[in-house]
């Protein structure tokens, strides 16, 4: 299942300053484009979380609130869902956390490529709901083969996908190979993969546009 951000709102402006070359040339305004629109996906995302009842003190009586039921663990690939992963934690503040990496790696120095996974250091994800971050979702192989890396920790109840740009071609193959239990949120998709597999129009490089 996936979930597109409404038509008209404020995401909107943060994409095109993503997406334009002139813009996008500034790297702190880059990431933190980035790391808004996890926010954004952030809040969207928990509007689907389950909520318990829960009595706060106030210091003129007690409220009662809905809050967040179960353990989530914020995990993003490097490089890019860096400032993804920033924006999501910004939210779910008291999250655990995992990093791991996935990149193309062309063994024959053409355009055929494989996605290699180095490094992951993760607590258990057994039962808990997890947030998967990558800006970046354009044949969808990263998010797979992570899915794939990340096994040995444990089944998660929930996983949730969360992207700023995609190619349906991606997506629909992240679809097909995700558990049933999982959505992604994202903030915008283009139609077309060019034939070395990015995203076109797109925006580039995410990893580059953010760290060089
Ligand atoms: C880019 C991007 C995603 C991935 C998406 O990563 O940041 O992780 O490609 O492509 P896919 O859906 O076809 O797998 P890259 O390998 O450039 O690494 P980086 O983030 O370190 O730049």
């Amino acid at each position: 299942v996936h979930h597109l951000l409404e038509e008209n709102s404020i995401a909107n402006k943060f994409v095109a300053q993503l997406r334009d070359s002139n813009i996008q040339k500034d790297r702190l305004r880059f990431r933190k484009n980035i790391e808004r629109i996890g926010e954004i996906l952030g809040y969207e995302l928990s509007k689907s979380l389950v909520y318990n009842p829960k009595n706060v003190k106030t210091p003129l009586g007690e409220a009662k609130l809905d809050l967040p039921r179960d353990e989530i663990v914020v995990c993003s690939i490097l490089r890019a869902g860096l400032p993804l992963h920033n924006g999501l934690l910004n939210y779910f503040d008291d999250a655990e956390n995992s990093f791991i990496s996935a990149y193309r790696h062309h063994p024959n120095n053409d355009e055929e490529f494989q996605i290699l996974v180095e490094y992951l250091a993760s607590p258990s994800l057994e039962g808990k709901i997890l947030l998967l971050a990558d800006p970046m979702l354009a044949t969808g192989s990263s998010f797979v083969n992570v899915l794939g890396a990340l096994e040995p920790m444990g089944k998660p109840k929930e996983i949730h996908l969360v992207s700023v740009i995609g190619a349906s071609e991606g997506i629909e193959y992240v679809d097909r190979e995700f558990p049933d239990n999982s959505h992604l949120w994202i903030a915008t998709i283009d139609e077309k993969l060019n034939d070395k597999g990015y995203i076109v129009p797109g925006l580039g490089d995410a990893g580059d546009l953010c760290f060089g």
